[in-house]
């Protein structure tokens, strides 16, 4: 029992889908259509928090309850059978002899399901997708064939429940709010528009329409209409043994009749056929959502209401996705493996549309993205879809309070970032770190110094002191631009902006001298150690960030900017410290805050490049030769302790019996250079023994402390195992992976990804479809498939790492760290990917499949031209001469190093 792929471009199939609980796969579009679809078409669909069609589900409401997307065909001398399977007879059926047969078969982006009875000779084909494009439609075409030999007399009836309000009144006055709805009944179907809205807003006219319409294969629209749900059910009635369907009773409304203030359902009556042996019919239903005025059901039927033009913009919503993803390719040995990798590709896309809410594992949050997100998944969107993000990052900055901290409340467009009017937010103390590993990458890939040089707003509400005080005087009326005491729009180059980040960062630290935990880190569920706890993991991870400042500071200055104009206030933070002791930073971190925490001078002074870079390096190096030497446990191979409690107490090392240890922090200490290589492998070794466990696809975020450690988080409340208390957590584990990587521990990183992909695509363990799940549970099945920040990093790993294909100041490099079981038998790689505007197509040879530490890369071939290289790195000057609509071919012969060694020794 396993899915398999059915062709090149990573369509896949799935037999007896409906055996597997919890499956479901997205649909959406860039126009805000969000849906979820499961084997017996279970799921939702919505465009916010504010705006379900269907029924808002959770992961357990899949089975729990009873209003799929459906078509019941009422069967002469038979009854009823439903295409999502969800009469109660075939419910029964389930694991007898009668059982139907449901196959799923998906691709990118678009769902089908083939349902085959056990009673009767009917196959139903249920295609569903949201088209690419402006609307806000989920298409669903439902084709019916009689596989027996006597024709079938069946009456058709579409039921698609409408929910047609906010989330929030699934369970807040979800009867009040039933009151609000207008239903009318158009020619194609029913057409639900609420009078009013109910929710965080307060009491608003609604302008928002849903509507479930349909036509069969001819256009012609349904006979009548059953579009309330009690009417439809019947009294003692349910939806998996509707009256209106058992009884085949006629509609009880026609078109131009109304509803009103009752639970709604979109039943649509068609007309009976026979369906001759063999003969196949077809149906054509559109979940739609819009705005007033924006479309009429009557254009939304000219558009899609015939299997013609459903089949055409199934076409366009394949080429669509497949755009996206098509700029990676991998040819490798393992096919399924080179397929996967397209589902782990598009899954960084999914996040953007959807963010951490909308699909039934994700039942938390109300919509809008996350900050890190916000940064993480721009990485893989920079490599496959190129620079045009840059004005998106540019915009990203504008959340960044002068404390460093940052707006956690992001809007749709880029750059809109909200006041919390409400709550005091949670600062968290990673968020100002993520931000330049973006803003390097993309300037390793374009070459774009400048880009630091670009000047940008800052975010001013009325937190300040990393939302521990609060700005009476700040009004929301003011906006959130931070001003100067002239009333001035203050603006700061993203460089001053990360400086920002980063040398608050620097002083904002616990009695350890380790930066402060306070809301939490990464993991999000440490987030009860807010006086106290400091975060070791994340301190190795500034002190990284530091000394990448300080390079990019070089590298301006090498390209004539010897001096940059910083604010005022920010000066006293560059200044060496005599006192190095924590109460010494954060007494000066205070008078920094205090004197920011309005306004400011709006006065900019110069800082000589040289002394700026000298100064983050001395920054960098204290940390983290602080971090080397004091967070060292030296307890058998050793590993780096990664936190402090909120008693001030160390979190890792040995117990009586047992041992605290954590992923991340030896992620950030091993990525960030600040372990030494004596400490990479003791790390390693130790994660080894005591993280990693084959049965959940790799390394564990941590050990079982056995106790719910209220001391620092909530993660410690869950079970063990489970989310981020010491599940296969996968962002963390691919991190892992990164760090391994650029510490040239490539078996070793390799290990990590390959196993994360061995057990995602066992389906029988992982039982989910392909791609990265969030993390996996400890009986080993993949949660929180889709949306996850880990998928980013496997992309940009794999080919950056891996593969070796990546930017160095806007050079090409090619650096391959592969194993020799990625090459082929003849010891050929080969990956297709994008470097900038530039498409590539890169072929490794190492005929005698060397390991990565004996090759290195002897020459390079352009187009079979040989092509001159400094060590595997082209200059941009060369690639510029290359036009950027066709692929180019670069052969890379990969050299024995023990043999060059010698012959040059
Ligand atoms: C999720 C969140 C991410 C957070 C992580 C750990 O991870 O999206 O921001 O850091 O949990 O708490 P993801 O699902 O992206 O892998």
């Amino acid at each position: 029992m396993t899915w398999h792929f059915v062709d090149t471009n990573g369509t896949f199939r799935l037999e007896n889908a409906d055996q597997t609980s919890y499956l479901y796969f997205p649909l959406v579009n860039e126009a805000g259509m969000m849906s979820a679809i499961t084997p017996t078409l279970h799921g939702d669909s919505k465009i916010d928090q504010h705006h379900f069609l269907t029924l808002p589900v959770s992961v357990e409401d899949l089975h729990n309850t009873r209003s799929p997307r459906d078509v019941w065909f009422f069967v002469e001398g038979h009854g009823p059978w439903s295409v999502a399977g969800n009469s109660a007879r075939q419910i029964a059926d389930r694991w007898t002899a009668h059982a139907d047969r449901v196959t799923v078969e998906a691709g990118l982006l678009w769902h089908k399901v083939v349902r085959e009875s056990g009673r009767l000779p009917l196959r139903a084909e249920i295609l569903n997708f949201v088209p690419a494009g402006d609307d806000r439609v989920e298409l669903m075409r439902v084709s019916l064939t009689n596989s027996g030999e006597t024709p079938m007399r069946l009456t058709p009836t579409g039921a698609v429940p409408i929910f047609g309000r906010s989330a929030d009144n699934l369970r807040d006055h979800r009867h009040v709010t039933a009151l609000l709805h207008r239903v009318v009944c158009d020619r194609y179907g029913v057409v639900v528009r609420p009078t009013m809205s109910f929710d965080e807003r307060g009491h608003t006219p609604n302008t928002t329409t849903y509507a479930v319409l349909g036509v069969d294969e001819n256009g012609a629209p349904p006979q009548g209409f059953f579009p309330r749900l009690s009417d439809f059910i019947g009294e003692g009635g349910t939806l998996d043994w509707p009256q209106a369907v058992v009884q085949n009773l006629p509609p009880t409304h026609t078109v131009g009749d109304t509803d009103e203030g009752n639970e709604a359902i979109g039943a649509l009556r068609f007309a009976p056929v026979v369906l001759a042996p063999g003969e196949t019919r077809t149906w054509v239903f559109i979940l739609a959502v819009w705005d007033d005025e924006t479309t009429t059901p009557q254009a939304l039927i000219e558009r899609f209401g015939r299997p013609q033009l459903v089949a055409e913009c199934l076409e366009r919503t394949r080429a669509y996705w497949s755009a996206r993803v098509d700029a990676l390719r991998l040819h490798t040995p393992e096919e399924r493996f080179n397929l996967w990798v397209r589902w782990v590709a598009v899954q960084p896309t999914l996040r953007r549309l959807f963010g951490n809410s909308f699909l039934p594992y994700h039942d938390y949050g109300r919509g809008g993205r996350g900050w890190r997100d916000l940064w993480q998944d721009v990485l893989t969107l920079l490599l496959l879809e190129g620079e045009e993000v840059a004005d998106d990052l540019l915009a990203h900055f504008a959340g960044v309070r002068l404390d460093g901290s940052n707006a956690t409340i992001i809007g749709h467009r880029p750059g809109e970032f909200k006041a919390d009017r409400n709550n005091i937010p949670r600062v968290w103390m990673d968020h100002g770190a993520w931000p330049l590993l973006t803003v390097r990458l993309y300037i390793d890939q374009s070459g774009d110094l400048d880009f630091l040089l670009r000047e940008q707003v800052y975010f001013k509400d009325a937190f300040t002191h990393r939302a521990r005080r609060l700005d009476e005087t700040w009004q929301p009326e003011q906006g959130t631009l931070q001003r100067d005491a002239a009333g001035n729009v203050v603006r700061g180059s993203v460089l001053e902006h990360l400086l920002v980040q980063h040398l608050t960062a620097w002083h904002h630290v616990g009695e350890h001298g380790m930066i402060l935990l306070e809301g939490a880190d990464w993991n999000d569920g440490l987030d009860m150690a807010r006086e106290r706890g400091e975060s070791v993991a994340f301190s190795a991870m500034y002190a990284w960030n530091l000394r990448q400042l300080a390079e990019l500071v070089d590298a301006l200055a090498a390209r004539g900017h010897t001096h940059f104009d910083l604010l005022e206030e920010l000066l006293p933070l560059l200044q060496p410290l005599d006192d190095e002791s924590p109460a010494a930073k954060r007494a000066r971190l205070t008078a920094y805050f205090d004197r920011v925490s309005r306004t400011v001078s709006g006065r900019k002074i110069a800082v000589a490049a040289e002394d700026l870079a000298a100064r983050l390096r001395a920054m960098s190096a204290a940390l983290a030769e602080r971090i080397r030497t004091q967070e060292w446990i030296a307890d058998g191979d050793g590993w780096f302790n990664g936190y402090y409690d909120d008693h001030g107490r160390r979190v890792e090392g040995r117990w009586p019996d047992h041992v605290r240890m954590t992923l991340t922090g030896q992620v950030f200490t091993l990525m960030g250079g600040v372990a030494d290589e004596a400490q990479v492998d003791g790390a390693l070794a130790s994660a080894d023994r005591y993280l990693w466990d084959e049965a959940v696809g790799g390394y564990r975020l941590n050990t079982n402390f056995h106790e719910v450690k209220l001391d620092l988080g909530r993660a410690f409340g869950f079970a063990f195992g489970h989310k981020e208390n010491g599940a296969m957590f996968s962002h963390m584990a691919v991190m892992f992976a990164n760090a391994l990587y650029r510490r040239r521990r490539a078996a070793a990183a390799w290990r990590v990804l390959e196993r994360l992909y061995r057990h995602a695509q066992a389906f029988p363990v992982s039982r989910m479809y392909p791609g990265i799940p969030e993390y996996v549970d400890p009986r080993g099945r993949g949660m929180y498939p889709w949306l996850t920040g880990s998928a980013s990093w496997y992309v940009m790993t794999l080919i950056q790492w891996a593969y070796g294909v990546r930017g160095v100041w806007g050079d090409l490099l090619f650096d391959p760290q592969l194993l020799p079981e990625q090459f082929d038998e003849q010891g050929n790689a080969e990956i297709e990917t994008r470097f900038s505007q530039w498409r590539l197509r890169v072929r490794y040879h190492n005929p005698q499949r060397l390991p990565p530490e004996r090759y290195r890369v002897q020459s390079v071939m352009l187009n079979g031209k040989p092509l001159s290289h400094e060590q595997g790195r082209i200059s941009r000057a060369i690639l510029h001469m290359l036009p950027t609509e066709q692929v180019h071919l670069f052969d890379v012969v990969l050299e024995d190093v023990g043999n060059t060694a010698k012959m040059t020794s």
